[in-house]
């Protein structure tokens, strides 16, 4: 069974009693400091996903539905205001959201979710469909903590206690709505007395691994060491490592996969000696509308995250130009397995996953 106590987790983004606003956990601030701020209007959405206080795909997703149905209240509360312009209003709303970050399909999947619930109850009345929106809001994040728990279960399934898994960015808790994809069997299996060994990759520029996984795994008593990007392949020549657990933002139908920057080298090292590496998502992560990873838009960042972010000074002289791609595409052949809520699909992916999916 599940532990369920809620309380073990992060409320990483939480709609407010009133419905009016959302409440989320800066990580921007860790891990120095557990930072709540309230998101009331669509630009303060806006900003927390594009300066990634809220991140993480399936984060992303629950907050711009939050998003979505904070708007449709607002909305419905101007005086006399016509459903043609509420709709014209959540249309506009949705484009922007979707414009914050474009490489995570969840985010353009949920505003879009919403945006059609909404269209969907035309003519009830404003008041009615904000409530409605309110309502499937809330069902994104309810459905994505099902699915991280089902997702958590088939990773076990792959792993043994005291094994040495090395992992990229950060997919737990903070990133999702509950156990997370990537770290989701970590946390699962140690509430059934497994013991691993993690190897967190700190995850340049922004320093997700170092920052966000190494906080939450030790925070539950899991073992976890950082180490800097390029050490991934003397840790696994060392034979520290069993197999290798990461997120995504995209699936393509072909099983190319999009996540964080650094998570294509590590599967190409990792087939080098011979590690299993093994994506984990849940299938509102999975695009069949994208053929390849050839076809996933990936979001360019600010120069400054890689030469002045987390440093003192800045580490690289002013006027050279730095290139800072926030994720890349893993090859579908590179990939062991892709762990879902509804099971494992292995290559070729094209085939699997469309029946796994009823595709
Ligand atoms: O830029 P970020 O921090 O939002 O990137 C996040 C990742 O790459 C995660 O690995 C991915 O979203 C999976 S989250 C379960």
């Amino acid at each position: 069974m599940i532990n369920d106590k809620k309380e073990d987790f992060f409320e990483n983004v939480r709609l407010t009693e009133k419905e009016d606003s959302v409440v989320i956990l800066d990580q921007t601030e860790l891990p120095n400091k557990e930072m709540y701020s309230e998101l009331k209007g669509i630009d303060d959405f806006y900003r927390a996903i594009s300066a990634l206080q809220v991140r993480g795909a399936p984060a992303i997703g629950i907050c711009a539905g939050f998003a979505m149905a904070v708007e449709a209240k607002r909305l419905s509360l101007i005086p006399n205001l016509s459903e043609e312009k509420f709709f014209e209003e959540i249309h506009k709303a949705k484009c922007y959201l979707d414009s914050a970050r474009p490489t995570a399909v969840n985010l353009s999947r949920m505003t879009d979710r919403v945006e059609k619930t909404a269209l969907m109850n035309a003519g009830k009345g404003l008041s009615e469909i904000a409530g409605i929106c309110i309502r499937e809001s809330r069902l994104i994040q309810s459905e994505d903590s099902e699915m991280c728990s089902k997702i958590a279960e088939y990773g076990l399934s792959l792993v043994k206690s005291g094994d040495g898994i090395l992992t990229h960015c950060n997919a737990g808790p903070l990133a999702t709505s509950r156990y997370g994809t990537g770290l989701g069997s970590l946390f699962l299996g140690k509430e059934r007395g497994y013991e691993f060994h993690v190897y967190s990759d700190e995850t340049r520029p922004l320093m997700q691994g170092a920052r966000l996984t190494s906080y939450e795994l030790n925070r539950a008593g899991i073992d976890v060491t950082v180490i800097c990007d390029n050490m991934a392949s003397i840790v696994m020549k060392q034979g520290k490592i069993n197999a290798c657990f990461v997120g995504c933002d995209r699936v393509a139908a072909n099983g190319d996969t999009a996540n964080k920057v650094g998570t294509s080298g590590v599967a190409v090292l990792a087939k080098h000696y011979g590690i299993p590496f093994y994506v984990f998502c849940p299938s509102s992560t999975i695009d069949f509308d994208c053929p390849t990873g050839e076809d996933i838009v990936i979001e360019e960042r600010g120069e400054e995250e890689i030469s002045a972010l987390y440093f003192e000074k800045p580490i690289v002289p002013i006027g050279v130009k730095c290139y800072n791609p926030a994720f890349d595409v893993t090859d579908g052949e590179l990939i062991t397995a892709i762990v879902t809520e509804k099971g494992i699909c292995r290559a070729p992916y094209k085939e699997s996953l469309c029946k796994l999916f009823g595709k």
